[in-house]
């Protein structure tokens, strides 16, 4: 058998609701070296660096045992913290990066509901993914349950109060704009909302949410997308993990 195929098997779970678990990430990052949820950086690079600078400070959350920080490194944006709730990846991740030179990146255990930043200090929060986690076990995605949607809206709260009065939260999901609407638009923000898309066959989507830019014209989110029929077999879908196996059936 390919070696990775049975790495693979060996960290996908029983259940999806494992992924709402720190023991499962830290189990899985103990054998698990590198996984890139949904796609690598080389498929959204040219959609990234169009709302970061070289000077812009940049929160990761939930950066697993993702590159994503690495190749944003790679392309002169140094002033990176990133956070994981599991003290595994926590440590993998710093141990590699200082391998690797990459001493100027912080890496911190933390969770995403209580960001332990002070408000407005990042140009830039991005999360791949790591949202999708809080949806595992939402039942209805058109009418989620109240535990997940007060998990989203905490997730969401602390990003934009940690993000300066003009700063951008990058949100990269398969969770296609009807089902993200209602958080991301909800009156607490200011901040406006945008949707662009990237991939091939199935689209994953890339939100901008640009902090102080709301306005009354503007509450609704901007679907700057051409999203395609979604079909269940795709042959992608065979490479990708379980928890996105289950939100596509689940809508
Ligand atoms: C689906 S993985 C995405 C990993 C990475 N961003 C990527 O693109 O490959 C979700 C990550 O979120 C982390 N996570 C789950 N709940 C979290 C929380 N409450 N706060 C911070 N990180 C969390 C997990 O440990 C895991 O690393």
């Amino acid at each position: 058998m390919d070696p990775t195929q049975a790495l693979k098997s060996d960290v996908v779970p029983a259940t999806a609701s494992a992924y709402l678990d720190r023991h499962y990430w830290d189990q899985r990052f103990a054998q698990e070296e590198h996984y890139e949820w949904f796609k690598d950086y080389s498929h959204f690079r040219d959609l990234i660096l169009q709302y970061i600078k070289p000077s812009s400070s940049v929160l990761e959350i939930g950066c697993g045992n993702s590159q994503l920080c690495e190749e944003l490194y790679g392309d002169g944006i140094t002033e990176l913290t990133c956070i994981d709730l599991s003290p595994v990846a926590v440590e993998k991740m710093k141990e590699r990066l200082s391998s690797k030179g990459y001493k100027e990146i912080q890496v911190l255990e933390a969770d995403m509901l209580d960001l332990p930043f002070e408000d407005e200090c990042f140009d830039v929060v991005i999360e791949k993914g790591t949202m999708d986690v809080l949806f595992v076990d939402s039942g209805d995605p058109w009418d989620p349950e109240p535990v997940t949607v007060s998990k989203v809206m905490a997730m969401l709260e602390g990003v934009h109060r940690v993000l300066k009065p003009d700063g951008i939260f990058i949100s990269i999901t398969f969770g296609q704009p009807h089902f993200r609407r209602r958080f991301f638009s909800a009156p607490t923000f200011t901040w406006s909302v945008e949707c662009r898309t990237f991939g091939d066959g199935f689209h994953y989507f890339f939100y901008i949410l640009k902090k102080g830019e709301r306005s009354s014209d503007n509450i609704e989110l901007t679907e700057n997308i051409d999203v395609p029929s979604i079909n269940l077999f795709h042959d992608e879908l065979d490479n990708e993990d379980y928890l996105f196996r289950i939100q596509i059936g689940d809508m």
